[in-house]
């Protein structure tokens, strides 16, 4: 399973490239705020300073919402980096944008997906990645991981290509119950990342290893 971490921090952001597992970063617009981005000039120097850190690929969201405008703004993204991985919301026009993109050989994130029927489509059109957001299902008492289940039954009835990206991921759990279901990739803040290396019988394990020896040695 590929591990892409959600933020557009830069210090998480190598944090987590430095920790070695990393294999992509995804931001959206809300994130991009988070960290103070704002304007076109300073959004497109965010991705390239991202893409300057990473050797994984890097989602990259349109804020447009028309045919014609996300196209240009995606094969924009696209031309700033070969790790740009454009990320479209599934809507009307985002499907047909899909489409149009993957034509032009470009790669594709259909973000925003909340049901089965809404992933089927995103393949169809041909999307890289299709983005089911988990926490924000879990948030209103629907199971975010069946749908996680229904799409891979779905995508592996018909053999698409097209990766299952399990984002809006709350915690280590969530990612284990993703790897369990077999999620293609999971993107997730640091901290449920970094929380997946702890276990309390590590840790006292660990410092009873260290005393022993250091008894041992006569320390
Ligand atoms: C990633 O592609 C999504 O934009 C992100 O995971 C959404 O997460 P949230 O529900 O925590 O905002």
């Amino acid at each position: 399973m590929k591990f892409f971490i959600d933020t557009a921090n830069l210090d998480q952001i190598k944090e987590a490239h430095d920790l070695g597992i990393l294999d992509g970063v995804t931001t959206n617009p809300s994130l991009m705020a988070k960290e103070g981005i704002t304007g076109e000039a300073n959004v497109i120097a965010h991705y390239k300073a991202i893409c300057a850190i990473v050797d994984a690929n890097v989602s990259a969201e349109v804020i447009s919402t028309t045919f014609e405008e996300m196209i240009k703004e995606g094969e924009a993204l696209a031309k700033l980096d070969p790790k740009i991985v454009v990320k479209i919301p599934m809507i009307k026009d985002g499907v047909k944008a899909i489409k149009y993109l993957t034509g032009k050989g470009i790669r594709t994130n259909c973000t925003l997906i909340f049901s089965a029927g809404q992933a089927l489509l995103a393949a169809k059109a041909g999307a890289s990645y299709v983005s089911p957001f988990l926490g924000r299902l879990d948030d209103i008492s629907t199971d975010g991981l069946q749908l996680i289940e229904d799409i891979r039954l779905i995508f592996d009835n018909y053999g698409y290509p097209t990766e299952i990206l399990a984002a809006s991921i709350r915690g280590p759990l969530h990612i284990v119950n993703c790897a369990k279901l077999g999620a293609d990739v999971i993107t997730a803040p640091l901290a449920a990342i970094t929380a997946l290396l702890k276990h309390p019988l590590t840790d006292s394990g660990l410092a009873t290893f260290l005393a022993d020896h250091a008894k041992a040695s006569g320390k």
